[in-house]
């Protein structure tokens, strides 16, 4: 009773208010369900209030400026709430953080903490050596296998051929390795590449995509070249990791870098992956979602989608985005828990999903025969905006510094042909460096040609 009447009271003074002085610039407001019903009747037949939309957890009303002292004053009254409802420029924004707020609301432990950034020398140093020709590789070799889906041989080898690559680029290192998780009830596994942290080997960075691919659930054998959702994913995972691991750089906290298995079919690996680490209490300080990176829209945007993902860890994106990466951003919302950051969060850790495009500019051609490299003019330029914000994720992350090591340059200019000549004996001409840079002589600098080439990404063999 109490509080009607106050309610009603106050009901009263808005209308004076608006009487004397109507400010007809509106503001879009977010408030909790609970609050919205009240707030609807106290404005009853109000000009200056309008309840947009009014969900489980979440409402949202456009208001006139005018009224937002009263608003406030019957939130702190009937709710004990001071301000009790958030202030937005426009809908898109109401929306976006209305959303963001009740998908973003899994139990969490701790939350997420934003480092600070403090890396930008390494991150500086690493980007000229992100490389288009080979993102272009994994997405060419992916693609090419008949289809990835998960019950498929195609589905098993494809993630065969994700671990033996990236088993290739952890070859220099003895802080590094890679692993097969398998799942139960279907043959293909999810892939595993892991940096152990020098410092917190116990809390690891998550940055994951995807490896199958789909036209749909009733058709698994025929052709599902799946090249932008999400070979693109998968080959933004590589070549991130291929540029840490050849430079040498040591984290502090470890890195995971994981290909999901049988997400088109309900992200069933990473669900699996995320409920285990659950259950185990491992230490996941977030997890970044690669999943369709290699087709933008109208303006080359990255989309920050903010349903099932975690607010503060979306800021800190954003702030690496603006920070490291040579792209703007807008946000952007699935509406549904679509791909496997939403596992990551049903199980409460802190996720993002960098996507592509505003939704509706996205890859139209996904889930068909026509999602090929050709879609996206068979290069990668798009994607590689992803390898950047990727690094600067994983750096800023989990911190730690470039460690000097031999690299392979440096092992081409010490490395003499007689002492190698010496050691394995003759070679026959095909398996001689020859002539790799045509300058008319045999030395070092064919060795290293032949050796970048040999560990570039290898198509399938049919
Ligand atoms: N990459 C898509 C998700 C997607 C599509 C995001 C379009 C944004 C725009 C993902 O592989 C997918 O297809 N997800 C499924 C849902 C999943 C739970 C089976 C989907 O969207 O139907
Ligand atoms: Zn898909």
């Amino acid at each position: 009773m109490r509080s009607l009447s106050i309610g009603l009271a106050f009901a009263g003074l808005a209308v004076a208010a608006l009487a004397q002085q109507r400010d007809p610039e509106p503001v879009w407001i977010t408030l909790g369900a609970d609050a919205a019903p009240m707030a609807a009747r106290v404005f009853a037949g109000n000009a200056g209030f309008a309840l947009i939309r009014s969900g489980e957890r979440a409402a949202m009303a456009r208001v006139d400026k005018s009224l937002l002292p009263q608003l406030s004053l019957l939130m702190h009254e009937e709710f004990r709430r001071c301000g009790g409802f958030m202030q937005h420029p426009d809908y898109e924004t109401a929306w976006m953080t209305a959303t963001e707020q009740v998908g973003g609301r899994a139990a969490k432990r701790g939350g997420f903490t934003p480092p600070a950034l403090d890396r930008g020398a390494i991150i500086d140093a690493l980007r000229p050596d992100i490389d288009e020709s080979r993102v272009i590789d994994v997405i060419a070799a992916l693609s090419g296998f008949h289809t990835r889906f998960y019950t498929q041989p195609g589905g098993v080898d494809a993630a065969h051929w994700i671990h033996d690559h990236w088993t290739s680029l952890t070859a220099s290192r003895n802080d590094a390795e890679v692993s097969l998780y398998q799942h139960g009830g279907f043959p293909q596994p999810s892939v595993i590449l892991t940096i152990h942290g020098s410092r917190f080997p116990d809390e690891i960075v998550v940055l994951g995509g995807h490896l199958d691919s789909t036209v749909g659930r009733f058709s698994p054998t025929l052709r599902a070249p799946g090249a932008d959702d999400n070979a693109s994913g998968i080959a933004v995972l590589t070549e991130t990791a291929r540029v840490l691991l050849s430079s040498g750089f040591q984290p502090e906290r470890t890195i995971q870098f994981m290909g999901y298995a049988a997400e088109e079919v309900g992200l069933v690996g990473s669900g699996e992956i995320a409920a285990q680490y659950q259950a185990d209490l491992v230490d996941v300080r977030g997890a970044l979602q690669l999943d369709m990176v290699n087709f933008p829209g109208a303006n080359g945007d990255i989309a920050i989608i903010v349903d099932f993902t975690d607010s503060g860890q979306n800021q800190f994106v954003r702030d690496l985005i603006d920070q490291y990466v040579n792209a703007d951003w807008a946000n952007a919302a699935c509406g549904y828990a679509c791909s496997d950051h939403a596992s990551w969060t049903r199980s409460g850790f802190p996720a993002s999903f960098p996507f592509e495009a505003p939704m509706g500019q996205h890859n139209p051609s996904i889930h068909t025969v026509g999602d090929t490299l050709a879609r996206s003019g068979q290069r990668a330029e798009h994607a590689l905006k992803f390898v950047e914000l990727a690094i600067a994720y994983s750096v800023e992350m989990a911190k730690g510094e470039l460690v000097d090591g031999p690299s392979v340059d440096d092992w081409f200019t010490v490395v003499d042909l007689a002492v190698i000549a010496a050691a394995f004996g003759p070679c026959p001409p095909e398996d001689c460096p020859g002539d790799a840079d045509g300058d008319g002589d045999v030395d070092a600098d064919d060795l290293r040609l032949r050796y970048l080439d040999w560990n570039r990404p290898k198509a399938p063999s049919p």
